[in-house]
Parts: structure tokens; C-alpha cells; sequence
């Protein structure tokens, strides 16, 4: 795993965008695995001020979901489809076509579940997935003890999760206790792991999935199996880190051409 230290969450947004645009030029089709939440907003700002002043072309980028809220009506804003539709798909300048997630309004859940892993597989795999962290150290909706070889499942929030959540709808009571989530194995077989974790309320479940012992109960420790995982941080969710100072010297030290 490599963790890099960026001095803010622009900087980090800024890095993560040129790795995938480095992605894009060598892989024109690649399969973008998007996460939502506010961590990742700098990144799709980053990303589409590069396709719109031609750095990058994004024209044939497909993009995947990484989990979705269960029983919302279709098309309410805060399903996870219109916040990717909104925040990645529409300022790319791409179309539904290139879009795919988990049905969460489907009347047969395991199947939805199923089929979604199917997809995922049949389109080739995810090329890079973008990753944010919950402060209780989930990844997409993997809540602590989740199995760290599951399959895209139905789960049940945590209260710390739909109170985490609570702010983007218009009462608490209004966040889903079920999400359909990739589980920590479908997630694993992306290509490239990329977590971007920013402020302080971050630190301490970056430091367990990090620093850790390889745990269910902190389902960001499962990055620690993979074989081309990076974790970028800011200064404040870096701050629980024993060993920061070697994760500065590392990158600072790392030839360009590898990228991250
Ligand atoms: C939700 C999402 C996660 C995201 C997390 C953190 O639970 N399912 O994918 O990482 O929120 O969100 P934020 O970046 O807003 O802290």
C-alpha cells in the first residue's frame, strides 16, 4: 500500500484526477469506479476542468457505482444514480450509456445484487475505483464485520452511518437503514485502489485501515490485500499516522514516471 500525503484536499483531488487521465490516454475505454460523499467532489472537479480544457479525452470513460441506497423513489436526488449522474457523468459530458449501478428500486434485491456483480464482470472489470472512508472505517457501505470476501449484498447502515449521512436529506429519519454495496471482494479486484480520506475527522479510521491489523471490524484494512492500492490523505487525516514521516520520504523519493 502506498500512502500519500497531499497538503489539502484540492491537491489530493488534483493528483487522483492526473492518474486518471493518465489512465484514460493509455486506456481510452477504462472503467471508472466512483464513490460519492463530499471527500471525492475535488476529484470529479478536477477531472472535468481537465476535459473541458482538452488535457484529457473522456469521451469514451465508463463509469460504475460503488453502492446505492435501497427503496428510494426513482430519481430522488440523494440516490446515489442522480448523485453520480450529477456530479461525474454530466460534467464529462457523458451520456447514461456509459453509466452502470445497482438497481436499489428493484422489487428483487439479491438478484439486483447479483446481476450488478455480473455487469461489473462482463464489462471487463473496474479499472481504477475510487474509494472515500467512513468514520467508522467502511468502504462504499461495507459496515464494520463485513466479510472481507463479500459479493455486492443488501446491508444495514450502522446509526453512526445514517447520522454521518443525515446531512444530505432533509431529516435524519429520511436516510435508508439498507444500501445495496459492492462487497470488500468485489471491490478488490479492481485494478487500482485509489482512498482519498481529507480532515481530521478522518484520522483515526485512516491510521486503523493503514496501521492496523487486517480486520472486518475496519472493512478500509481490506486495501492491505492488494496488490496496487494508494491511499492519499491530507495533513489532518494523515495526523493519526506512526509512520508518516517514512510515507513523506517514500513519495518524495518515488520517480515520476510511476505515477501513483
Ligand atoms: C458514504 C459512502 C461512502 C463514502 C462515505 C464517506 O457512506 N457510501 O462511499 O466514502 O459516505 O463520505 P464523506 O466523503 O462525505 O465523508
Amino acid at each position: 500500500m502506498e500512502v500519500v500525503i497531499v497538503p489539502d484536499a484540492v491537491a489530493g483531488g488534483e493528483l487522483i484526477a492526473e492518474t486518471i487521465a493518465a489512465l484514460l490516454s493509455r486506456k481510452p475505454g477504462a472503467l471508472l469506479g466512483v464513490a460519492t460523499g463530499s471527500t471525492p467532489l475535488p476529484v470529479y472537479e478536477a477531472l472535468a476542468a481537465k476535459a473541458a480544457s482538452g488535457a484529457v479525452d473522456v469521451s469514451r470513460a465508463r463509469i460504475c457505482q460503488l453502492d446505492e441506497y435501497v427503496g428510494l423513489p426513482a430519481g430522488h436526488p440523494e440516490s446515489y444514480r442522480s448523485v453520480v449522474l450529477r456530479e461525474v457523468v454530466r460534467p464529462l459530458g457523458l451520456g447514461e450509456d456509459a453509466f452502470m449501478g445497482p438497481d436499489g428500486a428493484a422489487g428483487d434485491i439479491a438478484a439486483a445484487c447479483a446481476e450488478y456483480d455480473r455487469a461489473l464482470a462482463e464489462a471487463g472489470g473496474v479499472d481504477l475505483q475510487l474509494l472515500g472512508i467512513g468514520t467508522d472505517g467502511h468502504i462504499g457501505f461495507n459496515e464494520p464485520c463485513s466479510s472481507l470476501a463479500s459479493r455486492t449484498r443488501i446491508k444495514t447502515l450502522t446509526r453512526q452511518t445514517r447520522q454521518d449521512n443525515a446531512r444530505f436529506f432533509d431529516s435524519p429519519e429520511e436516510v435508508p437503514h439498507h444500501v445495496i454495496t459492492q462487497g470488500i471482494g468485489t471491490i478488490l479486484e479492481a485494478r487500482h485502489l485509489v482512498l482519498l480520506a481529507t480532515g481530521e475527522a478522518k484520522a483515526e479510521a485512516v491510521a486503523l485501515a493503514v496501521e492496523g491489523p487486517l480486520a472486518a471490524v475496519v472493512p478500509a484494512s481490506a486495501l492491505q490485500l492488494h496488490p496496487h492500492a494508494t491511499v492519499v490523505v491530507d495533513e489532518a487525516a494523515a495526523s493519526g499516522l506512526k509512520l508518516a514521516d517514512y510515507f513523506r520520504d517514500t513519495y518524495a523519493a518515488k520517480p515520476q514516471w510511476q505515477g501513483i
